[in-house]
């Protein structure tokens, strides 16, 4: 085993708290993150399958009593964390975020299962893994799209896991600031702020943070009233594959998945319609503000993830996808590189991200096999040369953010020894 593969390894382990992992160990998150702990989970994987297991049943600890699992776990109440668990105060169980993130658990899952040997005792707690995973992704379509569209919205950018993106940047041009707005940050005195996001940005995050707890955090209601909704093309391609891969598994353990098959059809169907074959772009739509949202980001291209049966679309998003970065010595960047929102350092608007690079890598390696194996060898690249950080500069490969980066371990484990 390489020196890089057993670092990893260790980085893993010393973010490890009791059952669940940090997303790094410095001050920046101290608390467990809901698709962190998916990318975690799989880097344990490789080494440690009961530490995986105890990853996902830590964090459906926290699940809450209509399904939802929440973005953030506060398993250490004693953090200056802003928004700590005073800010949101909810939780079932653990206190808690009242909002969620990618559910990429699900296809994680299906992946660690599939790479590995489960003992009689595990299959066991895998069968109640499973069984609430269905009501994870119920609870989506029953609260998230109650019109039964065919497309799953986020009502705060921070659901999405890549929060200050210029995809929300109209929608959030619209949020109107609280008055007297009073919080605290921690992250600007633990990372160079000029990778972070701006005070304008908080400023509005806290806002519709507030409105969704003074409606406590009512889901049947926030998706008509929230400040913020948003039917984003990387978030539903995320959750149309979690919805394929759960009818696999829920196959699998011999529970019911009728009516999740029929949806995800629909979602299939309705996700492709947002391809705009005259701009060769998929844009996100702002169902609050009634406007289609154009950005080239990077998650975008997450569309290949979900697995959409139409051969000639996905070769089109490959093509569109080897235009992105093309002749740059780094990829991807979050937001490509001519858009006027790019910044090369400001954290989800240009930046690069080991799990976007590996969401596309496994989006493509089914498809094309040529182009895949380049986008993981210059993933595992920049990972050799600057180590597990946060984020990278897609110019000169500088590593930013966060050092000791859980997920960004875990995923150059996941690319290194998957052989699949
Ligand atoms: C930031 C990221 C989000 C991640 C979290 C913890 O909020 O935007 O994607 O889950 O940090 O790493």
């Amino acid at each position: 085993m390489t020196k890089l593969l057993k670092n990893a390894q260790k980085t893993l382990l010393n973010n490890r708290r009791s059952g669940y992992t940090l997303p790094t160990n410095n001050k920046l998150y101290p608390a467990q993150w809901n698709w962190d702990s998916a990318f975690i989970a799989l880097g344990y994987s490789h080494f440690n399958l009961n530490f995986a297991l105890e990853e996902i049943n830590t964090l459906l600890k926290g699940q809450w009593k209509d399904g939802m699992i929440p973005h953030i776990l506060f398993h250490d109440k004693n953090t200056k964390y802003f928004p700590n668990h005073t800010v949101w105060n909810c939780g079932n169980k653990i206190a808690s975020s009242g909002i969620t993130q990618p559910p990429i658990i699900v296809s994680v899952l299906r992946q660690i299962l599939e790479g590995n040997k489960i003992s009689k005792k595990q299959k066991g707690r895998v069968k109640e893994i499973v069984k609430k995973l269905k009501k994870y992704i119920e609870w989506f379509i029953k609260f998230r799209d109650p019109k039964k569209n065919g497309l799953i919205s986020i009502l705060h950018p921070w659901e999405s896991g890549y929060d200050n993106s210029s995809i929300w940047d109209d929608p959030m041009s619209k949020v109107k600031v609280e008055k007297n707005l009073k919080y605290k940050r921690g992250d600007i005195k633990v990372v160079n702020p000029e990778q972070r996001p701006l005070k304008t940005d908080y400023d509005r995050y806290v806002t519709i943070k507030n409105h969704l707890k003074a409606n406590k955090y009512n889901p049947t209601k926030l998706y008509k009233i929230s400040k913020f909704n948003v039917i984003d093309i990387g978030f539903n391609s995320i959750f149309l594959r979690a919805l394929k891969d759960l009818i696999i598994l829920l196959k699998r353990y011999n529970i019911s998945y009728s009516n999740l098959k029929k949806f995800s059809k629909k979602s299939e169907k309705q996700l492709t319609k947002l391809y705009d074959s005259k701009k060769d772009i998929f844009y996100a739509y702002d169902v609050k503000n009634k406007k289609k949202i154009i950005v080239p980001s990077i998650t975008n291209f997450f569309i290949l993830y979900a697995d959409i049966k139409n051969n000639l679309l996905n070769k089109k998003i490959i093509k569109s996808l080897k235009k992105y970065n093309k002749g740059k010595k780094y990829i991807f960047s979050s937001i490509k590189p001519d858009h006027k929102s790019f910044e090369e350092k400001r954290y989800w608007r240009g930046p690069i991200w080991i799990n976007c690079n590996w969401i596309i890598y496994q989006g493509l390696k089914n498809k094309d096999k040529i182009f895949s194996s380049y986008v993981k060898k210059k993933t595992i690249g920049l990972v050799n040369k600057k180590g597990f950080h946060e984020y990278y500069s897609c110019k000169s490969g500088n590593a930013m953010g966060a050092y000791n980066f859980s997920w960004s371990a875990a995923l150059y484990l996941d690319l290194v020894l998957n052989k699949n």
